[in-house]
C-alpha cells in the first residue's frame, strides 16, 4: 500500500495508554495516523519518530472548544476512514457515589466525557469519508441494561450521558457513516490499573478488528471489542 493511498485514522486522545496503542495499532497496519495530544514527549511522539510520515501530531485540549474549532479549520478539505474520540477521565475516587463526589470533580470529568467527547464528534465527524467509521469511548459501565450492582457511579454516568448524546446525533446523522460506541473491556493503562485483567498489546488488535469491520456499515452500534454488541 503506497502512503498516497493508504487510509487514515483522526485519533482524539492519543498521547498514551488506549489511544496510543490504537495509534501504533493502526499505524503496523499501513494506515496513516493523525492523533491529538496535549504537550510534549508523549509516546506518540515516540511513535511519530519511529514511523516517519505516518504518524502526524496536532494538540487539543478538549474542554478548550476554541482550540477543537481551530484544529476542524487546520483540517478543512482532509478525509479519513475512521475518526475515533478516545479521551476520557474517571473521576478522583471511583468509590464516590454522587452524594459524596465534589460538584468540580462532577464537572471536570463530563465536561470531558461527555461535552468535550461530543464537540469533537461534531467538529471531526464531517471529515469521516463515505463509508468510513466514527468512533467514541464509551465503556461497558455505560450500559444501564447491565448495571446490576451500582459501583463507580460517576464515571458510569458519563458514559451513559456519552451514549444518549451520540444515539441523539446519530439521529440527526440518519445518512451518515458507521458510528460505534467501544467498549473496551477492563484493560492495564493508566486509567484501568495494574489490576485489569487485558493488556493493551492483546486488546488493541481486537479494537481495531472492530473498528474496521464497522466500514460500509451505516447506522450506530455499541459494541464490546469483539464486536458483540452491548445491551443498551
Ligand atoms: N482502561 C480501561 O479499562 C478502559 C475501560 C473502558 C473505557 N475506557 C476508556 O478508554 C479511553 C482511554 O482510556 P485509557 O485507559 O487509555 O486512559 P488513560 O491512560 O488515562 O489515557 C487517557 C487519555 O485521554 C486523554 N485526555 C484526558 N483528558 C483530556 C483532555 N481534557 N483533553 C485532551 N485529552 C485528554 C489523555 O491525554 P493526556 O496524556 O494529555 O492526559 C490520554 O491520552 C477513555 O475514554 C476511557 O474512559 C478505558
Amino acid at each position: 500500500m503506497s502512503e498516497a493511498t493508504s487510509p487514515s485514522v483522526l485519533i482524539v486522545g492519543a498521547s498514551r495508554g488506549l489511544g496510543h496503542a490504537m495509534a501504533a495499532e493502526f499505524a503496523a497496519r499501513g494506515w496513516r495516523v493523525l492523533g491529538t495530544v496535549r504537550g510534549e514527549g508523549t509516546p506518540l511522539h515516540a511513535l511519530a519518530v519511529a514511523r516517519p510520515g505516518q504518524v502526524e501530531i496536532e494538540n487539543l485540549e478538549m474542554t478548550d472548544h476554541g482550540q477543537m474549532l481551530a484544529l476542524r479549520e487546520r483540517l478543512a478539505g482532509r478525509g479519513f476512514e475512521v475518526a475515533f474520540v478516545n479521551a476520557g477521565v474517571a473521576n478522583d475516587n471511583p468509590g464516590a457515589t454522587l452524594a459524596d463526589v465534589s460538584a468540580e470533580d462532577f464537572v471536570r470529568v463530563m465536561t470531558v466525557n461527555v461535552l468535550g467527547a461530543m464537540r469533537a464528534v461534531e467538529a471531526f465527524g464531517g471529515l469521516v469519508r463515505p463509508g468510513g467509521v466514527i468512533g467514541v469511548m464509551s465503556s461497558g459501565q455505560g450500559s444501564i441494561a447491565n448495571n446490576a450492582n451500582g459501583t463507580n457511579d460517576v464515571y458510569r454516568v458519563s458514559k451513559a450521558a456519552l451514549n444518549q448524546a451520540m444515539a441523539s446525533y446519530a439521529g440527526r446523522h440518519a445518512d451518515g457513516p458507521a458510528m460505534v460506541l467501544l467498549a473496551p473491556g477492563w484493560i492495564r493503562t493508566d486509567m484501568g490499573g495494574a489490576g485489569a485483567p487485558f493488556g493493551v498489546e492483546e486488546a488493541m488488535p481486537q479494537i481495531v478488528d472492530t473498528l474496521i469491520a464497522q466500514r460500509g456499515r451505516p447506522g450506530l452500534r455499541y459494541l464490546d471489542r469483539f464486536g458483540t454488541p452491548v445491551p443498551w
